[in-house]
């Protein structure tokens, strides 16, 4: 039986000798960030996939980034920590359901989440993060927009490009939904000289009584170099406990208890010990067309963002 910080030391020693990248999305827990090679938000690992020089790559998050770290990097190995590590959001809109809104917004331009499946992206123009999601709709020609799958981010993009019509889906994610008006009452009340940092997939109403609004890197950045000392954080709960990790003089309160994403939690470090001795994960595999198709809207948001 190993001590946790002699499975991070095997973690270490295996990933070297097999010529494996670990990325960990920021809601992995901290003894994984800790023997990763990069941790980031949905775009900041888009960029470090593209750049890894290892043979493998090992992704601690959810099925929609591992599918894009292979986009980015076809010719390596890509692996999903946890075969059922999915994302709900990306479910949301499937084939037969977009096809019935391009017929009927026939001139827009569709702009989609990278939280949906490739096999989506590959029929859609260009992908966007919540950290370039709104610089990269300003940057697009067509003033008409179907922004898809999640409209509590598409209504923060839709307020900040007022000068774009943007159709929104009803989609989203259903961990940063329960968030609610009456959570940021009740925290507010517990905790009134804490600043508020939300996430743009809380609905609007929490949104619009947020101090900041960012992507999980964003809000972390922000309470690192902010002279306020108390913070509510309105996204998964891990980033209350690596906030408060990295800062302790300063003090992270959750919006919500329920603000849990189990899927970002199904991975453990056993899985990822069990990943780079070759015995654990999914080995991502997509079929060419899709690799090509999907390659260029995930290109087309690097050009833009
Ligand atoms: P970012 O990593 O872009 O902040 O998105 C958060 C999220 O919910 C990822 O699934
Ligand atoms: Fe999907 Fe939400 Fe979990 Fe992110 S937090 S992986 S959007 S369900």
């Amino acid at each position: 039986m190993f001590t946790t910080r002699e499975l991070q030391d095997e973690i270490l020693r295996l990933k070297k000798e097999n010529d494996i990248c670990i990325l960990a999305h920021a809601y992995q827990s901290q003894d994984i960030l800790e023997v990763a090679d990069y941790v980031g938000d949905s775009y900041g690992l888009s960029l470090e996939a593209a750049k890894a020089p290892q043979s493998t790559i090992l992704m601690c998050g959810v099925r929609f980034m591992a599918e894009t770290v292979k986009l980015l990097s076809p010719d390596k190995k890509t692996i999903l920590s946890h075969p059922q590590a999915g994302c709900p959001m990306a479910e949301q809109i499937d084939l037969e359901m977009l096809r019935a809104m391009k017929e009927q917004y026939p001139d827009y331009t569709v702009v989609a989440y990278i939280n949906t499946t490739s096999e989506l992206k590959a029929r859609c123009d260009v992908c966007v993060t919540s950290s370039s999601a709104v610089k990269i709709v300003k940057n697009i020609e067509n003033k008409n927009i179907l922004f898809i799958p999640d409209c509590n981010l598409g209504a923060w993009v839709a307020e900040q490009v007022p000068e774009k019509n943007i159709k929104l889906v009803h989609g989203g994610c259903p961990t940063h939904a329960k968030m609610t008006v009456r959570d940021v009452e009740a925290a507010k009340k517990l905790h009134p000289a804490a600043e508020l940092l939300v996430h743009p997939e809380c609905v609007p109403e929490v949104a619009k009584l947020a101090d900041y609004i960012g992507s999980t890197t964003g809000i972390m950045d922000y309470a690192r170099n902010s002279s306020a000392s108390e913070f509510i954080i309105g996204t998964e709960n891990s980033i209350v406990q690596h906030l408060q990790f990295e800062c302790p003089d300063k003090r992270f309160y959750p919006l919500s208890k329920g603000c849990v994403c189990m899927n970002m939690k199904l991975t453990t470090l056993g899985e990822v010990y069990n990943c780079v001795r070759g015995i654990g994960g999914e080995e991502i595999v997509l079929s060419g067309e899709v690799m090509t198709k999907a390659r260029k809207c995930i290109d087309m948001m690097l050009k833009l963002g």
